[in-house]
């Protein structure tokens, strides 16, 4: 039996890495970052390569297509809109195009910020985007350019990544509790904080059944299960690290809007993200935030 070959881009970004791991036994894995790939071949890994990417899915053939790399600066967006367009919009198109050529599918990730974030329904795949800034504009663009372009294609969208790796939310939280006696969080905007581990192991269950199923090809919200806000994020971690006997100096926890904290990009008050199209298409659970919250605190404290 031949395993199929797998290309990935962005293998070290929070997600990608994870990937790594999820997707090795599927196949002959192909990692791929901007700058070399794992092999020292000269294959393109620059989303910013619109040339590059094309010839290196022409030249690999390969069976999926996994794009984990994004221009996630989200504030930054805001000053470099062509950047992040180039990396959000047009090498998602690249690809969409090249994988239809060699009739791959092309697995993406898209985000809550295609959502203005008003209301407080969890917001469902047919609901309509209006994103608030040009990372959320970028990443919808990018979207809708594969839909049109690519038959095999999946497109998980997700909220508030974070991953034991590198920077993340909660370690801001950690640093900032054992530095102040008060601490204030935005209390109004409300989500799922997803790990990279979730997004990369339900990547590989879902490849491994579009493989069999190709009618399964479409866009799924894929996030972790419940809801928080920020405020209510800190107060879960820094409890968890008290309770796990580390010394915090923080007092007080003090809710506060987003008004009282301006971004040059706006972000949506309802990140909320209704995954009941995934759950039921794949036949998976998505575990309550909180498990894999914990999960990470325990890897890092
Ligand atoms: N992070 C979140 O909260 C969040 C929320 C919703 C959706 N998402 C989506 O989830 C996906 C994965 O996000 P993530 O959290 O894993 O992001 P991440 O940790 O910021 O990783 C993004 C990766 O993309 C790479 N990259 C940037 N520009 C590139 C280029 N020109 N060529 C090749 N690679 C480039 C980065 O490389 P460098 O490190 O070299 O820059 C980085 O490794 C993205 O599609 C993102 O939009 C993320």
């Amino acid at each position: 039996m031949s395993l199929p070959l797998i290309l990935l881009f962005g293998k070290n970004g929070q997600v990608g890495w994870e990937l790594q791991r999820s997707l090795a036994p599927l196949g002959r894995l192909v990692a791929l970052d901007r700058h070399n790939s794992d092999d020292g071949s000269d294959y393109c890994g620059d989303l910013n390569d619109a040339a590059g990417l094309a010839a290196t899915v022409e030249a690999l053939r390969p069976t999926v297509i996994v794009n984990a790399a994004a221009y996630t600066a989200v504030d930054k967006a805001e000053s470099e809109p062509e950047l992040a367009r180039s990396i959000n919009a047009r090498a998602p198109s690249v690809l969409a195009e090249a994988a239809q050529r060699c009739g791959a599918w092309l697995v993406h990730y898209s985000t809550d910020y295609v959502f203005d974030g008003s209301g407080e329904q969890a917001w469902r795949e047919t609901d309509v985007p209006a994103p608030l800034g040009v990372y959320g504009q970028t990443k919808l663009a990018g979207e809708q350019a594969i839909i049109r372009a690519c038959t095999k294609h999946l497109i998980f969208r997700t909220s508030w990544v974070y991953a034991a790796r590198g920077g993340n939310f909660a370690k801001t939280m950690l640093r900032l509790a054992a530095e102040r006696e008060r601490l204030s969080v935005i209390d109004d905007q409300f989500g799922a904080p997803t790990g990279a581990e979730l997004l990369a192991d339900v990547t590989a269950h879902a490849i491994r059944s579009v493989l069999r199923q190709p009618e399964q090809a479409g866009l799924y919200h894929l996030a972790a299960g419940g809801e928080v806000s920020w405020h209510g994020y800190a107060d879960f971690v820094i409890e968890h690290a008290r309770q796990a006997g580390h010394a915090m100096k923080v007092q007080s926890i003090d809710p506060i809007p987003s008004s009282a904290y301006p971004t040059p990009a706006k972000r949506p008050h309802n990140s909320r993200l209704d995954t009941r199209k995934l759950q039921a298409a794949f036949g998976l659970g998505l575990p309550d935030w909180r498990q894999g919250v914990a999960r990470m605190l325990h890897e890092i404290l």
